[in-house]
């Protein structure tokens, strides 16, 4: 969904030390350990929590709306969080910037279903794009992916059958119970609404 554009949100973006400016990225791609990688991070609540919750990690948000990185910003407001960061982008315009083997996890949270056909390359779990997670994964580093939309989830349960990935886990009715996830602002609203949320979780193997 769109968000709407506000006054306050390019110099918030602007003077955040949160949000690295697209000069940096390579340096900082470069120079950091145990990074785990969140795409589409929307509103930010579930990095802010897992940067909370896993202070040796590093945590990076690729958010593509800076309406939503700016909310993302506010959200945090005070907090010191050194290991929180988030880059505005397309994330196909940044794959290049990794290295082999740079991740710790990649999570992909209710991502954009892209139900229509000539739509559904674009979709975060399409072939094109496990592939690059792939090769930016460790050795038995995590894919996770939670949604609430059936189509989405099995369609993209097909892409992983031919993927390299192994699959690990898959819940058809996921209540939130593994300490390596947290809840996502979307999350929060269906959860609200009863609807049923699924989940897979994919490692690249040893
Ligand atoms: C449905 S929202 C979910 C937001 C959040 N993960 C949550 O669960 O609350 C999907 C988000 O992914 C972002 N997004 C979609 N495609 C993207 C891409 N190629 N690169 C970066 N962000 C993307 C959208 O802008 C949107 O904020």
């Amino acid at each position: 969904m769109r968000l709407r554009k506000r006054k306050w949100m390019d110099s918030l973006l602007e003077e955040s030390a949160y949000l690295l400016k697209e000069d940096d990225v390579e340096e900082f791609l470069k120079r950091t350990q145990n990074l785990v990688l969140e795409i589409g991070s929307g509103k930010g609540k579930f990095l802010l929590e897992m940067a909370r919750k896993n202070p040796e990690c590093e945590f990076l948000g690729v958010e593509i709306q800076r309406s939503a990185l700016a909310i993302s910003i506010k959200t945090i407001g005070e907090e010191k969080r050194n290991n929180l960061h988030f880059i505005c982008s397309d994330i196909q315009k940044l794959f290049f910037k990794f290295s082999d083997e740079s991740l710790n996890a990649i999570y992909l949270n209710f991502s954009d279903p892209w139900p229509k056909k000539r739509q559904q390359k674009r979709r975060l779990t399409y072939p094109s794009f496990l592939k690059e997670y792939y090769r930016l994964l460790k050795r038995g580093g995590k894919l996770y992916f939670k949604t609430d939309n059936e189509d989405l989830f099995s369609d993209s349960l097909h892409y992983l059958k031919d993927s390299s990935f192994i699959l690990e886990s898959m819940t058809m009715d996921y209540n939130g119970e593994d300490s390596m996830d947290a809840l996502t602002d979307y999350e929060i609203k269906f959860r609200s609404q009863e609807k049923k949320i699924t989940r897979f979780v994919a490692r690249k193997g040893e």
